[in-house]
């Protein structure tokens, strides 16, 4: 398998479920005892910031009690090994790729470690709570932090960027993602249009686009990854 020379890895919440963070869709459709809806649009945090403000302070604080597991630092040590040839693009809002070692992280979801000022668009690293009366540091008003994650309804960040690589991939593989949500779901269908790339699947389950893929390993990411990164090194 060294023949690849563009490798693109989309990342989702199951990559991280080995380390505890809850995925979206496996809890009767509840996000930590939430509907998506409630928490993660622009409707809901014009309707109850509080909540939202809590409830994004709280994942923030989640990230305190978990480390990165053997999928993260897997996917880190083929990035070190075929160096700037693998570029991960997460839906991820964690940082448990970086804290893994990895490198090259395009976070298209936005990151929980980050807020944006939606009065001077300076965007902030963030390890504390963040609530409607909290200043931005820049500007100094208040309220006008917000959580720097795409809610549903959103643009994605860096669509340009994740183009041009998915349009260079020689292969492109998928993990721990439901395949629910768009654009990320339809990656792998812009990847087979542009050209001959190898397709590899790593889920739990057959994902919702399982079909679109040319080859596919079933079980868990932090068992199945390690072996998958030997492969591709030797
Ligand atoms: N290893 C591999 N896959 C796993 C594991 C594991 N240990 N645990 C769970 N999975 C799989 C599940 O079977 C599921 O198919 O990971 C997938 C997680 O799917 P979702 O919870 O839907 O997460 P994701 O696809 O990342 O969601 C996409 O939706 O809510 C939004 O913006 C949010 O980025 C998120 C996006």
């Amino acid at each position: 398998m060294g023949q690849y020379k563009n490798i693109v890895i989309l990342t989702g919440a199951g990559i991280s479920a080995e380390s505890g963070v809850a995925t979206f869709r496996d809890n009767d459709g509840l996000w930590e005892k939430h509907r998506i809806e409630d928490v993660a649009t622009p409707e809901a945090f014009a309707r109850d910031p509080d909540l939202v403000q809590r409830f994004y302070s709280l994942r923030r604080r989640q990230l305190n009690e978990v480390e990165p597991n053997a999928a993260h630092k897997a996917l880190a040590k083929l990035q070190r090994e075929l160096d700037g040839k693998v570029t991960i693009i997460t839906q991820n809002v964690d940082d448990l790729h970086e804290r893994g070692g990895g490198t090259n992280i395009i976070h298209m979801h936005g990151e929980l470690r980050k807020v944006r000022c939606k009065a001077c668009s300076s965007v902030h690293d963030w390890r504390e709570d963040c609530a409607q009366e909290t200043e931005c540091p820049s500007c100094g008003r208040a309220p006008s932090l917000r959580p720097h994650i795409v809610w549903f309804g959103e643009m994605p960040f860096f669509m340009d960027r994740i183009a041009e690589y998915l349009a260079e991939c020689d292969l492109f593989i998928s993990i721990g993602t439901s395949g629910n949500v768009y654009p990320a779901a339809g990656f792998v269908a812009e990847v087979r249009a542009k050209g001959n790339a190898h397709t590899i699947e790593v889920n739990l389950e057959p994902s919702e686009g399982a079909s679109m893929f040319a080859e596919h390993r079933h079980g868990k990411a932090g068992e199945l990854l390690p072996a998958l990164v030997e492969e591709l090194l030797n």
